[in-house]
């Protein structure tokens, strides 16, 4: 890493949600998730939003043994070192052919909503069998809490937090815990 960006000047600060207790959630979100599907055939497609939801639908995936098809979406909104929404923006094309099908979309974190609000609007005109959203994270704030998610692993406080997944200045992804950053010059 670059010694002079931002990531690099940001200090890691407490563990919120540690690997053990991620690895511990799965298997009954997993579950969840599956009778929330009900019975189908060859139609189940799940959407991971990239990059921040790869480990977490990684994770999933494994304890979810029926058929489905796996496409992913890439959406930016937090670009570089920014820690708040600057707005939604596909990077590419995002899934097409969904009508008639259950779609599952897996995000990292819900935060402003804003994200899964846009991925909804534009996945349910497509007329989806079924559609819900499953997060990692939720932060307990009223932008989250007031935004439709079926499936949540985690509240969390309001703080800006990288790991399983999650990045600032596209680093700490790789952290196996999800932990509160503190960019340079904020109180820890
Ligand atoms: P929302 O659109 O504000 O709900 O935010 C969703 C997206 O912003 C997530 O998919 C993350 O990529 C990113 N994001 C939101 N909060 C955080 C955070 O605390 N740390 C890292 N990324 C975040
Ligand atoms: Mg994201």
């Amino acid at each position: 890493m670059n010694s002079d960006s931002p990531a690099a000047r940001a200090k890691l600060g407490k563990v919120l949600v540690s690997a053990e207790q991620i690895a511990a959630r799965m298997p009954a979100l997993a579950r969840e998730i599956v009778d929330w599907m009900g019975d189908g055939d060859d139609d189940l497609v799940l959407v991971p939003v990239m990059t921040g939801a790869f480990i977490f639908a990684a994770d999933l995936v494994r304890h979810m043994p029926v058929r489905m098809r796996i496409t992913l979406a890439t959406v930016s909104s937090y670009p570089g070192a920014s820690t708040a929404s600057q707005g939604v923006r596909p990077l590419g094309d995002l899934p097409a052919n969904l009508e008639g099908r259950r779609v599952l979309v897996i995000d990292d974190i819900l935060d402003s909503g804003r994200t899964l609000r846009f991925l909804r609007e534009r996945f349910e005109s497509q007329k989806p069998a079924r559609f819900a959203t499953a997060v990692l994270l939720r932060k307990t704030i009223p932008e989250a809490m007031n935004t439709t998610c079926e499936f949540v692993g985690f509240d969390i406080p309001d703080e800006f937090v990288v790991g399983c997944g999650l990045d600032y200045d596209g680093c700490f992804r790789n952290l196996p815990d999800v932990r509160v950053l503190h960019p340079e010059g904020s109180a820890s």
